[in-house]
């Protein structure tokens, strides 16, 4: 197989950029329809009841629109969104200082939930279920505990990595939604939007071809949107054909499936290492240098989603799909394996 690019890359957070294609209301958001239905419809009956959203958990692999939804949240409720990440709050003090700032119905979003210190994370379970915050002030023997009342906020957590959530956390959610990898039809609608936004002269093959090696991801179709604009306007008049699309993605070395470096590897590793499987996840993890739960929650989705792999009670096996992908017969045994 060609080596494509590593989507860490392609789907690096572009700060500005991001910023200005961000969808701002659940109307502009493209795909995802069962969450943003049920999303849509807790905001409205909170509003309604004059009460502050319920918590909110988002997970699903990156740049597929969980901190959009967020600020999206935010707006629908008409409150102020305040941002942090879970590193970035290293001690119960920061928290309280984030906590007490809030205004009934403000969000306070934290991204990379996962990653908060277990210290932290004890102090929010009382002020997600009780609003209140009890911290130690003092050290030795005038230590004491000084409770402070919070206002009703609500919590929207982001993280890429569920798993790693723990129970208790979890269990302090109202509303749970994992975000799953867009099809074409969203993507491409995806790449349309952007494109207006940017002032893009795009036809529908165009569109279509930017979508179709995005690798099911919001943020890497305004990626290579931008870059196929590059092209277009240094080499084809500034407009945006499949032609040029694909010219464009081809000389960036973009897989014309849209699959990355560790996609690829994964499969590989499980067509020649395991003889095309079934072979179990830290097998595989072990194989291809990743973490286990990172194949399972971050690669194997898409994988799957889009048909090359299949989950099943023995372990992953590469699909028909994946073999002609590759290039390779099915070899017969496998084949039979595959039918069972
Ligand atoms: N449903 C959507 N419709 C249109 N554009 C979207 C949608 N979801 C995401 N995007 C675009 O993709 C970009 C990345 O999305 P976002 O930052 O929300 O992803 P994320 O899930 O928070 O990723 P990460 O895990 O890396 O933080 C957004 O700035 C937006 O431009
Ligand atoms: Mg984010």
């Amino acid at each position: 197989m060609a080596t494509g690019k590593p989507s860490v890359e392609l789907n690096r957070p572009d700060g500005e950029l991001d910023i200005s294609l961000r969808p701002a209301h659940f109307t502009d958001f493209v795909g995802q329809a069962r969450v943003r239905e049920r999303l849509e419809l807790a905001t409205d009956a909170a509003r309604a009841r004059g009460e502050a959203l319920d918590h909110v958990l988002l997970s699903g692999p990156p740049g597929l629109g969980k901190t959009t939804l967020s600020y999206i949240l935010a707006s629908a409720m008409g409150t102020n969104l305040k941002a942090t990440s879970g590193p970035v709050i290293d001690k119960p003090g920061d928290l309280a200082g984030l906590l007490t700032s809030l205004e009934t119905g403000d969000v306070l979003f934290i991204d990379e939930i996962h990653r908060m210190q277990k210290a932290v994370e004890e102090y929010l379970y009382a002020a997600m279920e009780d609003f209140v915050l009890d911290i130690m002030i003092d050290q030795g023997p005038n230590a004491r505990s000084v409770r402070l009342e919070l206002k009703r906020f609500t919590l929207v957590g982001a993280t890429t990595r569920s798993g790693l959530i723990s129970a208790p956390l979890r269990s302090r959610f109202g509303i749970v939604n994992r975000l799953d990898y867009y099809g074409a039809d969203d993507l491409k609608a995806i790449a349309e939007r952007s494109a207006r936004i940017l002032d893009v002269d795009m036809d529908d093959e165009g569109a279509r071809e930017i979508a179709r090696r995005s690798r099911g991801t919001p943020r890497i179709v305004n990626n290579l949107l931008r870059r196929v604009r590059d092209y277009a306007q240094i080499k084809a008049d500034n407009r945006i054909t499949r032609d040029v699309a694909d010219k464009a993605l081809r000389m960036l070395d973009i897989d014309p499936f849209g699959l990355d470096e560790m996609d690829k590897r994964i499969l590989e590793t499980i067509v020649h290492k395991f003889s095309g499987g079934p072979v179990g996840v830290h097998s595989l993890a072990v194989s291809v240098g990743e973490e286990p739960d990172t194949i399972e929650e971050v690669y194997e989705p898409y994988l799957i989603q889009e048909g090359y792999l299949k989950r099943t009670p023995k372990g992953r096996v590469a699909t028909e799909r994946c073999y002609e992908r590759m290039g390779i017969r099915i070899p017969d045994r496998h084949q039979r394996e595959l039918s069972l």
